[in-house]
């Protein structure tokens, strides 16, 4: 079983004033992987303690094999997931983060303005995706297929 958390990182979704349809995408996506459980979601703004506080829960109190983030990554002042990300993780795995900058490329040059970061805090991957609904289909679906292997080499 791979169990996942959905994390949307968003100040208007948290404020209800935006749907959280990347969320759903994400979602919707990550249950295609084999023995998926989308164990928890959570909606939260763009506030960097906030963001690393549930990174933490969610790798070392419920031990969740899978984070996938969605928004925060781009040059906005308020963009901090990759700090976030980056102050919580032990080992980065940038080919990920890499891969699907290259892929995105293929779409729209504005793939370069995502600064997502991927890495791994004790037996979880952290995977940041941007935020909307189309960049997180063309990142994640480009990935999906190589998580398996990483959570099997995590555990
Ligand atoms: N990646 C893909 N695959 N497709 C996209 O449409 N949009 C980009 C980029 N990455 C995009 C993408 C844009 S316009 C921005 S500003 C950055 O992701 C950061 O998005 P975020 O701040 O919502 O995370």
């Amino acid at each position: 079983m791979i169990t996942i958390g959905v994390l949307t990182i968003s100040d208007g979704a948290a404020r209800g004033q935006r749907e959280d349809l990347s969320g759903e995408r994400v979602r919707s996506l990550a249950s295609q992987l084999p023995e998926a459980v989308i164990s928890t979601s959570a909606i939260i703004p763009d506030e960097q303690e906030q963001i690393a506080a549930i990174l933490r829960e969610w790798c070392d109190i419920r031990h969740l094999n899978l984070i996938l983030t969605t928004g925060g990554t781009g040059l906005a002042p308020r963009d901090v997931t990759p700090e976030a990300t980056r102050s919580v993780i032990e080992r980065e795995a940038p080919g990920i983060a890499e891969a699907m900058r290259f892929q995105s490329l293929q779409f729209t040059k504005m793939a370069m303005l995502s600064r997502g970061v991927v890495g791994v805090r004790g037996r979880s991957l952290i995977v940041n995706l941007p935020g909307s609904p189309k960049a997180v289909k063309e990142c994640l679906e480009y990935i999906l297929e190589v998580l398996p292997h990483a959570m099997n080499l995590l555990t």
